[in-house]
């Protein structure tokens, strides 16, 4: 088989290094990929959003199964013109997309169906914001309606706040994604990322993982898209998962496909864990980066057949096998990050981190120059390892960030922290 991948990210570098072990391929190709990804697959420069592009390339190529990394061209709808084309696609149609791609529809899908998420008010007008925020206790979320990479959510502390925030959204700070609001009530509790499989009908669980947004140990600073993750959360046990999947993942499929939109793909749900139970903060349509490096570490089964299967409405012929190990990634970013940052600088000695026992190392923002490895993004590695358990993990993936030399970029020192408290304390 002939298989089109689309990104650049470490998530995309984690599903080709999967995908790449997979029997079942002939030639993998990756648009527009990036200086790791080269290694396993042949990288062809052409961006995620060139969608009239990539279906010549991959009609020009006979393409048999293509995979969508990114939201953004999902949301744009490129599984529907690569189907409509008669190219097999894994990731959701535009309409089914609309789970990440509008706060406003998974709220109102959730009050439909009775899944369990945050009280909130849909506003078009920064009065009816305002009045409605002014009946919820501090903090109040929020948030713009629409995609805005990853920056879209505020959490006002104050009255003053607040007001800040509903007026930068409505003044036009999101562009388009903030013409409607939504205003939220804060969850307390502790987050954790939970991914399905999902042909329209039958649900796969994957596994669960946990993230660490914020730029700076002790989980402080500005949001980023992911400094580090582990797999499996312990916060996630075995009866939450399926309690997950009853209250949560199986509505949601349920409803879209009643709606006359199935979703087939991925389904990311972001939980919080609240003293009520696990709530849905928010859906995203593709697998999380950095949680998807940890679970392809984990993951024992080939990948393709199942996302084929999701694709062709047999998932429930998969069965999936996981390692019991857990895998953690420390991110490497270029200083400045989530802010301004400079590009180009180059790094060394990734062969030596690389031999570390347990260790893989996916690129995010990489590009070789001249024969040089030099970071061009925000986010650039992501050093990875499997362990007897998450501590385990954190000490062969720092080992091996130890051995990297780079000082354009830093990381964060204390990935894991909640789980390895969890795991001292048994
Ligand atoms: P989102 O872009 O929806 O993932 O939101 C970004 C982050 O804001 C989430 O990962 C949470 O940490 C936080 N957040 C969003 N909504 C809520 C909420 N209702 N209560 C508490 N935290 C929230
Ligand atoms: N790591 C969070 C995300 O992929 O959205």
């Amino acid at each position: 088989m002939n298989l089109l991948l689309i990104g650049s990210g470490g998530r995309e570098h984690a599903l080709a290094w999967s995908l790449a072990a997979s029997p079942l391929i002939t030639k993998l190709y990756c648009a527009p990929g990036n200086a790791g990804i080269a290694e396993l697959a042949e990288c062809v420069p052409i961006d995620v959003m060139a969608i009239d592009r990539l279906l010549a390339f991959a009609r020009e190529k006979r393409i048999d199964f293509a995979i969508i990394g990114p939201e953004a061209p999902l949301v744009a709808g490129i599984a529907d013109r690569f189907e409509a084309a008669g190219i097999k696609t894994f990731g959701p149609s535009a309409k089914a997309a609309m789970l990440e791609g509008s706060k406003a529809f998974v709220k109102d899908l959730c009050i439909e169906n009775n899944i369990p998420t945050a009280a909130y008010k849909r506003c078009q007008d920064a009065e009816t914001a305002k009045a409605y925020a002014a009946t919820l206790a501090l903090p109040v979320v929020v948030k713009a309606d629409g995609l805005a990479q990853g920056k879209g959510v505020i959490i006002a502390e104050t009255r003053e706040a607040t007001i800040e925030a509903i007026d930068t959204m409505f003044g036009g700070a999101f562009g388009a994604a903030g013409q409607e609001v939504v205003i939220e009530e804060f969850l307390e509790g502790e987050e954790a990322s939970f991914f399905a499989l999902t042909d329209g009908v039958h649900v796969l669980p994957l596994a669960g993982a946990q993230d660490h947004k914020r730029v700076s140990d002790g989980d402080v600073g500005p949001n980023t898209g992911g400094m580090g993750a582990y797999s499996p959360a312990p916060v996630l046990t075995p009866e939450l998962s399926a309690d997950i999947v009853t209250r949560i993942i199986q509505p949601t499929v349920d409803a879209m496909r009643a709606r006359g939109t199935p979703y087939v793909g991925v389904l990311f749900a972001g939980l919080m864990m609240t003293q009520e139970g696990p709530k849905l903060i928010e859906y995203n349509c593709r697998f999380g980066d950095p949680e998807c490096q940890v679970l392809m570490l984990r993951l024992k089964s080939d990948l393709l057949p199942a996302l084929m299967a999701a694709r062709d409405g047999i998932l429930d012929t998969v069965d999936l096998r996981w390692r019991s190990d857990a895998a953690l990634t420390v991110v490497m970013a270029s200083r400045g990050y989530p802010g301004n940052y400079e590009k180009g600088s180059e790094i060394r000695g990734l062969s030596e981190a690389r031999k570390v026992a347990g260790v893989e190392i996916f690129h995010a923002g990489t590009e070789m120059r001249d024969g040089k490895l030099v970071a061009t993004g925000g986010r650039v590695l992501n050093i990875c390892a499997l362990g007897r358990d998450v501590r385990d993990a954190q000490l062969r993936a720092y080992e091996a960030v130890a051995l990297i030399d780079w000082p354009a970029g830093f990381c964060r020192h204390d990935i894991g922290w909640r789980a390895i408290a969890r795991e001292h304390s048994k």
